[in-house]
C-alpha cells in the first residue's frame, strides 16, 4: 500500500514524479505529495486528494528541483487529511515511507515528541528519529534508526545538508531502484520505472541506498558495500498504458487470451507440462501426502480453483486458507504439506507471513506470483512466475486467470510426477489447456452482449450469484468483482446452502446471477435456480453454448459460453464475470480502476 518515489538527477523532477505518481496510484489514492530539495532547501507540496489534484496545487507552488521524493498514501495511521499527506518533515529530515511502524507510540514517548509532531501519522515519529540520531552522516543515522523500529518500512529520505542525494531503506515493504542516463530513481514497484530504463534491482531488505546523479550505492546495515544483484524487465513495456481502452481493467481482461499463451507454453515440453525452469523436482510434488495454498482475495478464489482440480484429479486433499487467519487456527502444516502460495503483487504481508511461518514448519513451498523479485517469490522455495504483465487496475483479472493457468499446470505436472494419467489422458488435457487463449477470445468477442445483459443489475441494492461445486468456486471471486467496483452488495452462495436460510432474503428486487457449467450438478443446479425463480428472483444464466435449455422461453436473461471440457469451463465463465462486473462499474459512472477505500497491494495486516 502506497507508492513511493524518489529521483535525482538532472531533470526537472516533479514533472518526473508526478507522472510517477499516476502510474504508482492504484497502490493507494488518499493523498499525494512532492518534496524536492536544492541548496536553497527543501519545498513540501502536498494535499488530500489525487495526483490530480496535486498537480494542480504544484502549478500554484511552482517547487523547483532536479531531485525530490514523492508519495501516494492509503491511509493506515492517522486520517484523511493535508497533514497526514506525505511527505513529512522533522528538522533537517525530509521522508517518505510505505508501511505500518508498529512501536510509533513507544518512540514518541522515548524521544519526547508529543506536541512536536505535526502529523498523526507514523510515519513522522521516524522522521523525528532520525533527526535525533543525524550528526552528517546519514548511513550511521539511518542505521541507528532502523535498529530501533519495529513493522514495516519502504523509506526514501532526503536531508537537508545533502542536496541531489536521496537515502532508502526497507523492511518488507518493496522498494525497487535504478540508474537513469543522468542519475537514478527508485519506487515501489517498477511500473514507475520502466519509462527510463528496464534494467533495475529489487532492493533488500535491512540494506540502505544511496541514489545521486553517480547512481546508487548500497550497503548493508554494519557499513559494508554490497553488490546490487540486477534484474530486467521482461515484459512488453508498451503493455504498461492503458493500450487506448478508458480503465486499465477493460485493458487487462482483453489481454487475457495473450498472457495465459505466455504464462503456459514456455512450461510445456514434448506435450508435458514443465517446470524445469523453475528448478522444482517433481519429488515434492509426488511425496506430499496434502497441499495447503495459502492466499488472500482473488488469489485465494484462483486456490479454491485449484483444491477443487488436484482433489478430483490427483486424489489427495487440499486445504485453501485465508492467508490473513492462517497463523490463528493453529496451522498444521509440516514436511509432508506442500504449500502454494499464490499472489499477484507478492508483497501481500498476509501471505508472506503464512508462508514464513509454514516455511519454519518445514513445508516445500511453491509461490504463484506475477511481479518478479518480489518477496513472496523470494520467501518461497521454488516459483512459478504468471507471466501476466503489469496488472494496475485494483479488480484483478488476468492475474486471477493466469494463476488458474499455472494451477492447471502444477496439476497435470503432479499426474505426470505420480504416473496416474495414461499418455492419452495427459495429452487430452494440454491440449484443452491450449485452447483456453481461443476459447477467452470468443468470449470477448461478445462482450457487449453481456454489457446489454447487466440492465437488470445495474441499480440492484443486492445481488447473489448461485451454483454449485467449481461454479460456485467461480462465483465467489465473480462476486468479489462485482462488490469491489460497483459497490453493490454481492454475496456468491452455494445453491444447495440457500434453503438453510439464506433464501428468505430473495425477492423480486435480488436479481441473481446462475453458472451452470458442471455436468454432474446440472440438475440439481437448475432446481436451485427454479426455487430462486419461484421467489420472483431474476436469473441471469451463464451457460455452456451445447446446454439445451428447458423452457426456453421464460429465460429472459441468458449467456452461452463457449464450450471446455468440465474443468476448463472456468476460464470462459470467469471472463464473462469480469465483464458483467466491469460493464455494472462503468455505467454506474464509477472510477473502475480505483474503487473506494481500497488499494492494489496490501501490506498491512
Ligand atoms: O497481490 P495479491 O494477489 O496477494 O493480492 C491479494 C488480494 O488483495 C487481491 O487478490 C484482491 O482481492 C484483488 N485485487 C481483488 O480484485
Amino acid at each position: 500500500m502506497c507508492g513511493i518515489i524518489g529521483y535525482t538527477g538532472k531533470d526537472d523532477a516533479k514533472e518526473i514524479m508526478l507522472d510517477a505518481l499516476e502510474l504508482l496510484e492504484y497502490r493507494g489514492y488518499d493523498s499525494a505529495g512532492i518534496a524536492l530539495l536544492n541548496e536553497n532547501g527543501t519545498q513540501i507540496v502536498k494535499r488530500a486528494g489525487r495526483v490530480k489534484d496535486l498537480r494542480n496545487l504544484c502549478k500554484e507552488k511552482k517547487p523547483v528541483g532536479c531531485c525530490g521524493i514523492g508519495h501516494t498514501r492509503w491511509a493506515t495511521h492517522g486520517g484523511v487529511c493535508d497533514e497526514n499527506a506525505h511527505p513529512h518533515r522533522f528538522g533537517r529530515i525530509t521522508l517518505i515511507h510505505n508501511g505500518i511502524i508498529e512501536n510509533y507510540r513507544e518512540l514518541t514517548e522515548k524521544y519526547a515528541l508529543e506536541g512536536k509532531l505535526a502529523s498523526e501519522t507514523d510515519s513522522e515519529v521516524v522522521a523525528a528519529v532520525l533527526e535525533h540520531f543525524y550528526e552528517g552522516d546519514p548511513y550511521s543515522a539511518i542505521r541507528k534508526t532502523v535498529l530501533k523500529l519495529k513493522g514495516t518500512f519502504a523509506l526514501a529520505i532526503m536531508f537537508d545538508d545533502q542536496p541531489g542525494k536521496i537515502y532508502a531503506v526497507r523492511n518488507v515493504s518493496p522498494i525497487v531502484a535504478a540508474v537513469t542516463e543522468d542519475g537514478a530513481i527508485l519506487s515501489s514497484d517498477v511500473a514507475a520505472i520502466v519509462p527510463f530504463t528496464t534494467d533495475y534491482f529489487v532492493v533488500p531488505e535491512f540494506h540502505v541506498i544511496c541514489l545521486s546523479t553517480d547512481g546508487i550505492e548500497m550497503f548493508d546495515l554494519s557499513g559494508d558495500k554490497a553488490e546490487i544483484d540486477w534484474l530486467k524487465v521482461d515484459w512488453d513495456v508498451s503493455r504498461s498504458g492503458k493500450g487506448g481502452y478508458p480503465f486499465y481493467m477493460e485493458k487487462e481482461i482483453m489481454e487475457q487470451p495473450q498472457v495465459i499463451k505466455e504464462t503456459i507454453l514456455p512450461r510445456i515440453r514434448d506435450g508435458k507440462p514443465d517446470f524445469g525452469k523453475e528448478g522444482i523436482p517433481d519429488e515434492i510434488l509426488r511425496d506430499c501426502k496434502r497441499i495447503c495454498v495459502i492466499a488472500c482475495g482473488t488469489a485465494m478464489h484462483a486456490g479454491l480453483v485449484g483444491k477443487s482440480l488436484i482433489q478430483a484429479m490427483i486424489g489427495i486433499h487440499v486445504d485453501v486458507v485465508m492467508a490473513s487467519e492462517f497463523m490463528y487456527n493453529d496451522p498444521v502444516v509440516d514436511k509432508d504439506t506442500l504449500v502454494i502460495a499464490i499472489s499477484q503483487s507478492g508483497e501481500t504481508i498476509d501471505t508472506l507471513e503464512a508462508l514464513k511461518f509454514a516455511r519454519k514448519c518445514g513445508s516445500p513451498s511453491i509461490s504463484i506470483v506475477n511481479v518478479k523479485g518480489a518477496s513472496i517469490a523470494r520467501a518461497s522455495e521454488y516459483v512459478i512466475y504468471t507471466n501476466a504483465g503489469p496488472e494496475i487496475a485494483v479488480a484483478s483479472t488476468k492475474a486471477y486467470t493466469t494463476q488458474l493457468a499455472v494451477l492447471y499446470l502444477i496439476t497435470a505436472r503432479m499426474a505426470v510426477a505420480r504416473k496416474l494419467w495414461s499418455d492419452e489422458q495427459l495429452t487430452a488435457f494440454i491440449d484443452e489447456l491450449c485452447r483456453v487463449p481461443e476459447v477467452m477470445e470468443a468470449v470477448l468477442a461478445k462482450k457487449e452482449e453481456i454489457h446489454r445483459l447487466t440492465g437488470t443489475i445495474l441499480n440492484a441494492k443486492d445481488v447473489f450469484m448461485i451454483g454449485r461445486g467449481l461454479d460456485y468456486s467461480i462465483l465467489l471471486e465473480g462476486s468479489l468483482k462485482l462488490k469491489e467496483i460497483s459497490y453493490i452488495h454481492s454475496e456468491a452462495y452455494a445453491s444447495g446452502e440457500l434453503k438453510h436460510g439464506t433464501i428468505a432474503l430473495i425477492t423480486e428486487d435480488t436479481p441473481v446471477i446462475a453458472v451452470v457449467t458442471q455436468e454432474k450438478l446440472k440438475s440439481k443446479e437448475f432446481s436451485n435456480i427454479r426455487e430462486v425463480q419461484s421467489r420472483g428472483a431474476r436469473v441471469l444464466l451463464l451457460l455452456k453454448e451445447n446446454e439445451e435449455l428447458e423452457e426456453s422461453g421464460q429465460w429472459s436473461s441468458v449467456f452461452r459460453l463457449p464450450v471446455m471440457e468440465d474443468p476448463f469451463m472456468v476460464m470462459p465463465a470467469s471472463v464473462a464475470l469480469q465483464l458483467i462486473a466491469y460493464y455494472v462499474s462503468l455505467d454506474k459512472g464509477l472510477d473502475v480502476d480505483k474503487p473506494r477505500n481500497l488499494a492494489k497491494v496490501v501490506t498491512v495486516e
